[in-house]
């Protein structure tokens, strides 16, 4: 995933409440913690899946060969500026060719399972039409030997790659037209490979697509109102994200009713979600955290447990936020068996008495919040490599469990977490990663706490098992278990790689 930036630089840090810790930290009664101080397998509900996660576009290489179409992100990652040290993922790691290695290392490491995701371009190299079979091919080597290996596959079938055509034919996102052509594509894949896939996604992160390709403008397609490509901040993310939207629900709508009942799958979106703490107790600041969370992961889940946006947007983005016809929120409204949660960081959130506007200019002054990342002088966790992404164990509870009390306790896949080290780290410092080590331990003793405490989580994927492709910051960061040498491509497992062998291994019942 990720090259996430703070959406508001231009509001300033507040540091200047009151309140200290945070009550969230008081350790609450943990048998698993108290008797043994160690994770492992058993302190999870049966069944419950272990895996990592990564991208086509991250880790495949072979960009633009054996008949895969461009996406935005090829054009977009071949202007130069666009990405640090002006890389590309046109080689990456080479999983299209290493697959077999980097499935056996999932596995000797106890994984049950690999989220990946599938190329559009790579299935249709102009969005739709002619199929490419060689991609076709691929994608059923990855996923037979994923099986033949017992490693479950988790088919994703959009992360942030659209396909260029469709971009130049009718202005991809923006367009209604996406629609059918994504559930078109959504369900040659479940014809194709559903006899073997059972865990289905529709899109990764919508959020950053629409907030970071229309509104910052600073991943592909890259527009924004000041942008060199044209755009209107305050008007394209919206449109985009109802287009979101309406193609994952017109996909779910396919698999429901032409594949579900033969397949016996289920199928679902992934969310990014920061979790968003008040710096204060006052209320302006409770609102202020609270408009966050909707701006953020209420902006798609709501429509899909709740068939409508959530009142917050209704209010502020008012005439610029599209509507869901009467037909279409029959569509959306439960249309996920289950919902992927991306949890990395938190934040303190701040209101920032910014004058109400009379014309808002972007989705990201919609929110009309300030950011904090610290109380009191005290941070609020040390950064990663990422400036983002601060360590902060208690937030993966607080998200959890505020999906579980705000959505009806959905089923959950906690389907992504994970840090940066920088990309120039030596080796034998990037193997020694006692860092990401301990950021595993607490957050997944975290999440179990909110498993313990009534959450619907049945499974955990891991950014990333390689060092890869890491969008705009191109391989100046390392999110993997697994250390990747860039230049021979060999893949060197880290400490942490270690602890998840470890913490899976299953142990004999007696
Ligand atoms: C908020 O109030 C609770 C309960 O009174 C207290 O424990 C906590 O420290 C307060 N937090 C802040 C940020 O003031
Ligand atoms: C990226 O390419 C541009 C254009 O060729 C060049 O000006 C710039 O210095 C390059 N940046 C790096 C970090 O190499
Ligand atoms: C666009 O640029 C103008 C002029 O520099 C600036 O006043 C305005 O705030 C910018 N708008 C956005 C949404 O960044
Ligand atoms: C990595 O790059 C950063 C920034 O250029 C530099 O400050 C740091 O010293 C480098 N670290 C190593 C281990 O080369």
């Amino acid at each position: 995933m990720k090259t996430r930036r703070l959406l508001f630089s231009v509001l300033l840090l507040a540091v200047w409440c009151s309140a200290e810790s945070n009550a969230v930290n008081a350790v609450t009664a943990n048998p698993y913690r108290s008797n043994t101080g160690v994770l492992n397998r058993a302190g999870f509900p049966d069944g419950f899946t272990f895996g990592t996660a990564a991208s086509a576009y991250q880790v495949e290489g072979m960009a633009l060969k054996d008949g895969r179409g461009p996406s935005i992100w090829d054009v977009f990652v071949h202007v130069p500026g666009n990405i640090a040290n002006n890389a590309t993922a046109d080689r990456a790691v080479d999983e299209y060719h290493r697959y077999k290695g980097d499935i056996n290392i999932m596995k000797k490491m106890n994984f049950d399972a690999y989220r990946f995701s599938i190329s559009w371009s790579r299935i249709f190299p102009d969005g739709t039409g002619k199929v490419n079979w060689k991609g076709v091919a691929y994608y059923n080597r990855l996923i037979n030997y994923m099986i033949r290996r017992g490693i479950t596959p988790y088919a994703n079938l959009y992360h942030y790659d659209l396909p260029a055509t469709l971009e130049k034919k009718y202005m991809g996102l923006l367009s209604h037209r996406v629609v059918k052509d994504y559930a078109d594509y959504a369900d040659f894949c479940f014809k194709t490979f559903g006899d073997r896939v059972k865990h289905w996604m529709t899109f990764n992160e919508p959020r950053v697509v629409a907030a970071l390709g229309y509104d910052e403008g600073s991943f592909a397609p890259a527009r924004c109102t000041n942008c060199s490509a044209g755009g209107n901040s305050a008007t394209e993310p919206y449109i985009v994200a109802h287009n979101l939207i309406l193609s994952h629900a017109a996909a779910v709508k396919r698999y429901r009713e032409k594949y579900q009942a033969t397949q016996k799958g289920r199928i679902g979106i992934l969310l990014d979600f920061v979790w968003y703490e008040p710096l204060s107790n006052s209320t302006d600041d409770q609102a202020a955290a609270q408009r966050a969370r909707d701006f953020h992961i209420g902006w798609f889940l709501h429509p899909v447990i709740y068939g409508e946006y959530p009142k917050s947007l209704q209010e502020i983005v008012n005439e610029r936020l599209p509507k869901f016809t009467p037909n279409e929120v029959q569509m959306v409204k439960g249309s996920i068996d289950f919902v992927g949660i991306n949890q990395y960081t938190a934040y303190y959130m701040y209101d920032p008495h910014v004058p109400k506007q009379a014309k808002s200019t972007s989705y990201a002054l919609d929110w009309r919040v300030g950011f904090a990342f610290d109380r009191n002088g005290v941070p609020i966790g040390p950064q990663a490599n990422s400036k983002w992404l601060y360590i902060v164990p208690w937030g993966m509870y607080k998200a959890v469990t505020y999906v579980k009390e705000n959505y009806g306790n959905p089923t959950i896949i906690l389907s992504e977490n994970g840090m940066d080290d920088p990309g120039n780290i030596t080796m034998p410092a990037g193997l020694h990663d006692t860092t990401r080590l301990n950021y595993y331990k607490s957050y997944i003793s975290e999440l179990k706490k909110a498993i313990d405490d009534g959450a619907n989580v049945i499974a955990y994927f891991a950014w990333s098992l390689l060092d890869n492709f890491e969008w705009k910051s191109g391989y100046t960061s390392r999110f993997g278990l697994v250390y990747v040498d860039f230049k021979s491509l060999k893949r060197h497992p880290k400490m942490s790689a270690y602890w998840f062998r470890h913490m899976l291994e299953r142990k004999k019942k007696n």
